[in-house]
């Protein structure tokens, strides 16, 4: 079934919102890799310039300025919309829900309004396993009870319903992709995770690692996993970006209005997995303290992955845990040295 849709020979400008932010960079250069043409809009909030490859348009923006927004499909004849734009740390939208809903709920709104008016047919939208809350049942698959613990992951469910509801009314077609923890860099050193003050792991570790800060906090080491600590499944970001591809092609070739389906590979990792893949890589031991649990962690999240693997031709690449957390480091190297 997979590898049933034909070849797309038309390839039509793609606009890509948040395209100088981490992910929505790699999946910039995927698109390029692929011969299609790219706009990118970003308000360069947490973007940056540099991160836009010039082989891009770069519109500098806001994705609820109707008018830039309007002017932008028509002027590059955009046939496409992938949404990365938004905001993505899970404790600020605690303390700072009403940023969340905005940026990631209202300016949505905004930007899928002026897609159905613009007549663009396709959208792929950047959404999160923090959908799922604490899953019952792990490795969680898309059908399962969605029951967000912080505004993070309902800011982003409700435009998951927005989006289901406008592809069911007009002529629109959708693809939600749910992120698990998106990790790693492009392998040809191209775009990595540039944001200051991450609080990622993999990133929070790499910056450890390369001498940006004294230690590493693990937060918690009493949950229910094998060895205490948070279990996450981790996701290449140049796998997360060619299954955007994959997926704008699969809208083209056989439009259903509306996908959802879980990013990940399918198997997790603990917090002292990773840090120990990234001893094992440095030849270096990162000190590490342990702390607290972090408010609104769950124990496990992974994905179960198996409807993209059955509806995309996508197939992992670089799922290694250690290939992950080499090209983190890498892209942090190469950052120090900026
Ligand atoms: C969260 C969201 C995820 C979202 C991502 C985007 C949840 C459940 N997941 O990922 O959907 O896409 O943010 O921002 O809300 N950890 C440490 N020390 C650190 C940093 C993290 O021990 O310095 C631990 C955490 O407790 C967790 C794991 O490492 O067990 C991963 O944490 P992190 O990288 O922050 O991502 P999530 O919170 O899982």
């Amino acid at each position: 079934m997979n590898e049933a849709f034909p070849p797309v020979t038309e390839k039509f400008p793609v606009l890509v919102t948040g395209g100088a932010g981490y992910i929505g960079s790699h999946a910039v250069l995927a698109l390029l890799d692929q011969g299609w043409p790219v706009a990118v809009l970003d308000n360069l909030v947490t973007g940056f310039d540099w991160a836009v490859p010039e082989a891009a348009t770069l519109v500098v923006g806001d994705i609820a300025d109707a008018d830039l927004v309007a002017r932008t499909l028509a002027e590059h004849k955009i046939g496409a919309i992938m949404h990365f734009a938004g905001s993505v740390v899970v404790p600020e939208s605690v303390e700072n829900p009403l940023k969340y809903y905005d940026n990631n709920t209202v300016r949505s709104r905004a930007l899928i309004a002026a897609a159905v008016a613009a007549g663009v047919p396709h959208f792929i939208f950047s959404s999160t396993a923090a959908t799922y809350g604490i899953p019952e049942v792990v490795p969680v698959a898309e059908d399962m009870p969605k029951r967000p613990i912080n505004p993070y992951g309902w800011s982003k469910l409700m435009t998951e319903q927005m989006l289901a509801d406008a592809t069911a009314a007009h002529p629109f077609n959708a693809c939600i992709l749910r992120y698990f923890n998106v990790a790693g860099a492009d392998p040809q050193g191209r775009a990595g995770q540039s944001t200051a003050g991450a609080t990622h792991l993999i990133k929070v570790a790499a910056e450890a690692a390369t001498g940006k800060r004294g230690h590493v906090a693990i937060f918690g080491s009493d949950f229910d996993t094998p060895d205490g600590t948070g279990v996450r499944d981790y996701i290449h970001v140049s796998d997360l970006a060619a299954a955007h591809v994959a997926a704008l092609e699969k809208l083209i070739a056989e439009p259903e209005r509306n996908h959802v389906m879980n990013c990940g590979y399918g198997r997790g990792f603990s917090v002292l997995e990773v840090l120990d893949a990234v001893d094992r890589i440095t030849n270096v031991t990162i000190e590490r303290r342990l702390e607290p649990r972090r408010a609104g962690d769950p124990p496990s999240l992974v994905a179960d992955n198996s409807r993209i693997l059955a509806t995309l031709p996508w197939r992992p690449q670089r799922a290694e845990l250690d290939t992950i957390v080499a090209d983190a480091l890498a892209w942090e190297r190469r950052l120090a040295d900026r």
